[in-house]
């Protein structure tokens, strides 16, 4: 078990929090198909009201609709504690233009200064990223965030531009990671061990196949290649179903669980209510060492796969963010 862990909360930056975090792509974004903004407003608020208190958004989600979903929950539930952290997409940072979309970020949250702000992608090769990290840097001197924190870096990248910090630490990165795709495990999370970082987790549920949701009806799993691994993975769902009986939870929690057991801080896509209880469960259990072991080794296969990488990083920013701007 990571020793980031102290009984059921983790640390992120000088944040200590709860070690699962409310995902909300899912409620602001066309490619997850239908669900009302009320929906996955009452969602959030239910995550919080038990006691979850790490909240994961992004301007690209819904080009800001997450955001103010997040923001109309927040002003519901009150934001007092809770650790909201959101992104500049990779393909907006550009040097002076990071300020201007981090109060932009902020208005629509409608909080005081941003939790943690975080790079969504590397930038592309023609961006110069050491103007980027000192942009994010001055926001935490500007009072509009507390953290700054990075996403879909792998171990080398991130050494590279951990150079660049003259004043804060990024104190985190925010990887795809899950039991089918443990590329992290090889070298990224040593490196951010020797570091102080924390691991954010997305993917956790492999968009719901680890849970065993394994119908394609949105364009989100209709994308993912994790999504087809997992569902196609019969020994890992029978595993999965199996000690979620003995322990009495849903399988999401045993693909949850497993996220804490190695030092991450798993996000989980929320839009619905009723996924609430497997977010708590996942909190209220450990797995047992021989449990483990079972996953892991059904799951060894997925230590090979490639990192994942949200945009390749030569093709210039303007075309990154107009492709995802029809699709997100
Ligand atoms: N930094 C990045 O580049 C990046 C990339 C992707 C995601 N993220 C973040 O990570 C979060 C989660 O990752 P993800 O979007 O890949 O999704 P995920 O957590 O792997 O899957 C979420 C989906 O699983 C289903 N689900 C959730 N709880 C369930 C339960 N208890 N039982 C059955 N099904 C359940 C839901 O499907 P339905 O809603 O259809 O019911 C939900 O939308 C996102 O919301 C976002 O905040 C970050």
């Amino acid at each position: 078990m990571s020793e980031h862990l102290s009984g059921k909360t983790i640390t992120i930056g000088d944040w200590r929090i709860k070690p699962v975090g409310i995902g909300t792509w899912q409620a602001g974004s066309r490619m997850w198909g239908t669900s009302t903004a009320e929906e996955a407003i009452n969602a959030i608020v239910e995550a919080l009201s038990s006691g979850l208190n790490f909240i994961d958004t992004a301007e690209i989600y819904g080009w800001g609709r997450s955001e103010l979903l997040v923001g109309e929950a927040l002003r519901r539930y009150g934001s007092d504690d809770v650790l909201v952290a959101t992104k500049i997409a990779g393909c907006n940072a550009r040097p002076g233009y990071v300020v201007k979309h981090a109060e932009a970020s902020r208005r629509r949250l409608g909080v005081d200064a941003i939790g943690l702000y975080q790079l969504h992608w590397p930038p592309s090769i023609y961006t110069d990223e050491c103007r980027i990290i000192w942009e994010l840097e001055s926001l935490i001197d500007k009072g509009l965030a507390h953290m700054i924190g990075v996403c879909n870096y792998d171990w080398d990248e991130l050494e590279k531009i951990l150079y660049c910090t003259r004043k804060y630490e990024i104190v985190s990165d925010q990887v795809e990671y899950s039991l089918v795709q443990r590329a992290p495990e090889r070298r990224l999370f040593e490196t951010l061990r020797k570091h102080g970082m924390t691991l954010i987790g997305w993917g956790t549920l492999a968009k719901g196949a680890l849970a065993g949701k394994t119908r394609v009806d949105n364009m989100a799993r209709l994308l993912d290649p994790s999504f087809y691994a997992a569902a196609k993975n019969w020994e890992l769902q029978e595993a999965i179903r199996e000690i979620a009986e003995k322990h009495g939870v849903s399988r999401a929690a045993v693909a949850i669980r497993w996220s804490i057991e190695k030092g991450a801080v798993p996000l989980v896509g929320l839009r619905r209510r009723r996924h609430v209880k497997s977010l708590v469960e996942a909190l209220g259990f450990s797995l047992a060492g021989e449990e483990l072991e079972r996953l892991d080794r059904i799951t060894r296969r997925y230590l090979g796969r490639g990192f994942t990488r949200v945009a390749p990083r030569i093709i210039p920013n303007i075309i990154v963010c107009a492709i995802y701007r029809l699709f997100l």
